[in-house]
């Protein structure tokens, strides 16, 4: 079910270098105290919270609890009561509340009902409107040899939030059987409640709570595999739930590539701020899909065919060091371009980037097996994630060459430097898109649409010694992210920081 919420899901990428003995979580979904509302809610309606309300059995009820009234006008009337109906009843805003205790939060159900009844003693049916509240508890649950789940705790109405009001200001008779009725009602209508809503409260929890297992665990699946997302333990944090996930990446035949169990990356999760639901990933993770859509490759271009104005470029650079080398140049000049890694994002004061280590052979032309010579480039370019429906996309803008190195040399040794411009052109012009091609399909992530929202906006956050200042970032690379590499400390289990 679509949410009608224009709120955001924020997705967030994190680098730590805490080390950590214990296993860190992959990634963490953590659910703010409004989409625990809605979800909860929109279960409790599934499972007809409000047709249970609508049965509550008033009259049998009342005829219990009036037996033992004395005899005179008014408790004959309500001895006498032949019929006893909630005709309409609805749940209010739902409340999703820190508890006092760890690892629990408190729900509060708040409800109103219109009911009638009628006795011999009026002809009107007479009419009350009833106001009480159920709570409840959502604890993790951990016996040991069972892994650790969320459950309802206790739940419970209690007498303090119950109000009955008369409807009909009729006569003084009427007011007093009205008041009468009330008196024994009052007592009686948070058991009544209890008993017949609380189980509804524990179904329709279990189905949220299943449904968002099933949702979590989900396959993320990309061209060539897909990460496969596993609970390790719910946390109960305040009025957020987090679902601290392990993950493993599966190859195409889904057998297991990687498993992310003995990484030192740590992940803690980020305050949610105003959004209603975020998802961490940790870095590695996000690298470790990035090496699969592009694994190390090799590839030929014949430059002239291909682009012919930095054919021309590469020439009348090559002739300013050496008129000779660049005459041998011939139309069927070839380039062969290999990554000797997987690019690699990392994060900096400037945003996202990825980083990658670029061979290039240049040959004269076709038949030759020497080349003319080899060079090595250090390249970065600009990290963009965005989201497009249910896929989450990685997209290299730009690229600057930041050192080339002469690797060999067929003709006499010339400073690199010289060819620095053409060179990030080429790779501009033919690796970038090559690389963008590969990672535009992007990952499908279906959890976002599930959890009901139309958008997401990603953020690159680096975590690590100082949680001082403001952790997520939104809308954007640009701007303060971090202050570099954090300090690193061995024996820490939290953050650093003051
Ligand atoms: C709710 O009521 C509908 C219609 O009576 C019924 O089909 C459905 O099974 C009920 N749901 C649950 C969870 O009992
Ligand atoms: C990671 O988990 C897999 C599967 O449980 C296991 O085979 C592997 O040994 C683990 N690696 C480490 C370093 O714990």
């Amino acid at each position: 079910m679509a949410s009608p919420w224009a709120y955001t899901l924020l997705c967030l990428l994190l680098a730590g270098t805490l080390a950590r003995a214990a296993l860190s979580p992959t990634a963490i979904l953590s659910l703010g105290p409004d989409i625990i509302r809605e979800k909860l809610m929109e279960k409790l309606e599934e499972h007809n919270a409000t047709v249970i309300l609508q049965q509550l059995p008033l009259l049998s009820t009342m005829q219990e609890e009036s037996t033992g009234l004395l005899s005179s006008l008014l408790s004959g009337a309500v001895n006498n009561i032949i019929w006893f109906k909630v005709t309409s009843a609805s749940l209010l805003q739902l409340q999703v509340q820190p508890s006092y205790y760890s690892q629990e939060m408190l729900v509060r159900i708040p409800m109103d009902m219109t009911a009638g009844f009628n006795t011999p003693l009026v002809k009107t049916i007479l009419q009350l409107y009833l106001e009480t509240e159920a709570q409840a508890t959502i604890q993790v649950e951990a016996d040991a040899g069972t892994p650790a789940r969320l459950v309802i705790g206790d739940c419970s109405s209690n007498h303090r939030n119950v109000r009955i009001s008369v409807l009909n200001q009729l006569s003084f008779l009427v007011n007093s059987l009205a008041e009468k009725v009330t008196n024994i009602l009052t007592p009686a209508l948070p058991s009544l409640v209890q008993d017949q809503l609380c189980p509804v409260i524990l179904a329709a929890f279990n189905d949220m709570y299943a449904n968002l297992l099933q949702l979590v665990t989900e396959p993320s699946v990309f061209n060539l595999g897909s990460v496969q997302f596993d609970l390790q333990t719910p946390v109960i944090d305040g009025d957020i739930i987090q679902l601290n996930l392990g993950a493993t990446l599966l190859d195409s035949e889904k057998k297991v590539s990687k498993w992310f169990n003995q990484t030192k990356a740590f992940l803690t999760a980020p305050a949610l701020d105003s959004a209603p639901v975020n998802f961490a990933v940790r870095h590695d993770l996000v690298n470790a899909v990035v090496a699969a859509l592009l694994p190390p490759e090799e590839f030929v271009i014949l430059l002239d065919y291909v682009v012919p104005s930095l054919a021309d470029q590469l020439k009348l650079a090559i002739n300013t060091f050496n008129e000779e080398a660049a005459s041998q140049l011939e139309a069927t000049q070839r380039l062969k371009i290999r990554t000797q890694k997987s690019p690699e994002v990392v994060l900096n004061q400037d945003g996202a980037r990825v980083v990658q280590q670029i061979v290039l052979d240049f040959f004269a032309n076709e038949q030759t097996h020497r080349p003319l010579f080899t060079l090595g480039i250090e390249a970065d370019s600009e990290a963009e994630f965005y989201s497009s429906g249910n896929r989450f996309i990685l997209n290299f803008k730009g690229i600057n060459s930041d050192r080339i190195h002469l690797m060999n040399s067929g003709i006499a040794i010339f400073n690199p430097d010289l060819l620095k411009d053409v060179v990030t052109n080429i790779l501009a012009s033919v690796l970038i898109p090559n690389q963008n091609g590969k990672l535009r399909p992007g990952i499908e992530m279906s959890m976002m649409k599930a959890l009901g929202f139309q958008e997401v906006t990603w953020s690159m956050t680096q975590v690590g010694g100082d949680w001082a200042g403001p952790a997520v970032q939104r809308g954007g690379w640009d701007g303060d992210v971090g202050t570099g590499e954090p300090p690193v400390d061995e024996e820490a289990a939290v953050p650093l920081g003051d």
